[in-house]
């Protein structure tokens, strides 16, 4: 069965809504690793929009699962996780007028300096992953630069509005993840899964680990943390 890390990040998008102390993340992932999941996300943003340095560093402390950091490949989020030493962190594009992360980390583009941040956080002990389209190029480079995961990009996928578009976009996630895992990576997915779509993914064993937020924290509000949680986690039982 694969494993769930849940990104928390939206309990802090909530609490900054007006900008209080309240709801703090750190509870909900609290509540969310009482219901069973494998991990706890949050990404660090350079503009702090919704995560803060105070919410990663209590985070630390207290997950006793698996602690994810997403951050951006700059110097200044190195400095914080050889410092804080998450169990792994996810390397992310960043772009400061984006809603969400809006795409893969262009390896092509970013290879070097990527490499170089992967290699500085090996090093300190820190495993790394990197968020990736679903392209065979792409997962190629992943592998060059010595990334211990990757995380495919499922966000095409899930927002596809049309039924060719999701047939074409879930036939590349498909075909990366068989690379990746080839390959012999860590094959995470995410972006945009919700408690429809996660069903697709049924059958599809190469995947170790999906990282959902927003679909999970939005049902939470409704209907609780633990029942958002486990419903989720049912559903990735039956893939
Ligand atoms: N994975 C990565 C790399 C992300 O940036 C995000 C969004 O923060 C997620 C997964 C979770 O996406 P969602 O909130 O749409 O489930």
């Amino acid at each position: 069965m694969a494993g769930l890390s849940v990104n928390v990040d939206h309990v802090a998008t909530l609490r900054e809504a007006r900008k209080g102390r309240y709801p703090d993340p750190v509870s909900g992932a609290i509540l969310a690793e009482l219901a069973g999941v494998d991990g706890i996300v949050v990404h660090l943003r350079e503009d702090r929009r919704h995560i803060k340095d105070r919410d990663l560093r209590i985070l630390r402390k207290v997950v006793q699962t698996k602690l994810t950091l997403e951050m951006a490949s700059t110097n200044e989020m190195v400095g914080i996780a050889l410092d804080v030493q998450p169990d792994v962190v996810t390397l992310v594009p960043e772009k400061r007028e984006e809603l969400t992360t809006e795409g893969g980390l262009d390896l092509i583009v970013h290879k070097d300096t990527v490499a170089e941040t992967v290699g500085t956080l090996q090093d300190n002990g820190i495993p790394v992953c990197i968020f990736i389209d679903p392209d065979p190029d792409q997962i190629k480079i992943a592998h060059q630069i010595n990334a211990n995961m990757v995380e495919i990009h499922t966000g095409i996928f899930c927002d596809a509005k049309t039924s060719k578009k999701r047939d074409q976009a879930f036939s590349n996630i498909v075909n990366a993840a068989k690379l990746a895992f080839k390959l012999r990576m860590g094959v995470n997915a995410g972006h945009g899964i919700c408690y429809t779509t996660i069903k697709a993914f049924k059958g599809l064993n190469e995947i170790d680990e999906f990282s959902i937020g927003h679909s999970i924290i939005s049902r939470a509000v409704l209907v609780g943390m633990d029942r958002a949680v486990r419903e989720m986690l049912t559903l990735i039982k039956e893939l």
